[in-house]
């Protein structure tokens, strides 16, 4: 399973968000109070950048820019419409203080 390495845990802070690409996958990982996130940046409706939306931190939710559908962070489920269908999310962890993704393609 390839592992993609995003930065050190010190480099996303709570509240925050980060892309990192590994060929044609584009990943956001996502800090929501101290614990790591990390899904598909690509809306299940038409291919959003969805961390380039707006983050709602406290509600756990990431707002697709192209069309607004709310995304669960934790579970990739949209939570309004357009999108209907979950988002990939992908396991991640801290190793020796390094955010580790790990990618099922
Ligand atoms: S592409 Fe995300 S809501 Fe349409």
């Amino acid at each position: 399973m390839p592992r993609l390495d995003v930065c050190a845990f010190a480099e996303l802070p709570d509240g925050s968000a980060r892309v990192v690409h590994a060929g044609s996958v584009s990943v956001g990982v996502y800090n929501l109070g101290g614990e790591l996130y990390a899904l598909e940046d690509r809306c299940s409706h038409d291919d959003g950048p969805l961390a380039e939306g707006e983050l709602d931190a406290e509600a756990g939710v990431a707002v697709c820019p192209r069309h607004g559908a709310r995304i669960d962070i934790r579970s990739g489920r949209p939570l309004t419409l357009p999108a209907v269908l979950p988002v990939a999310t992908f396991p991640v962890s801290v190793e020796e203080d390094r955010i580790v993704v790990e990618l099922d393609t």
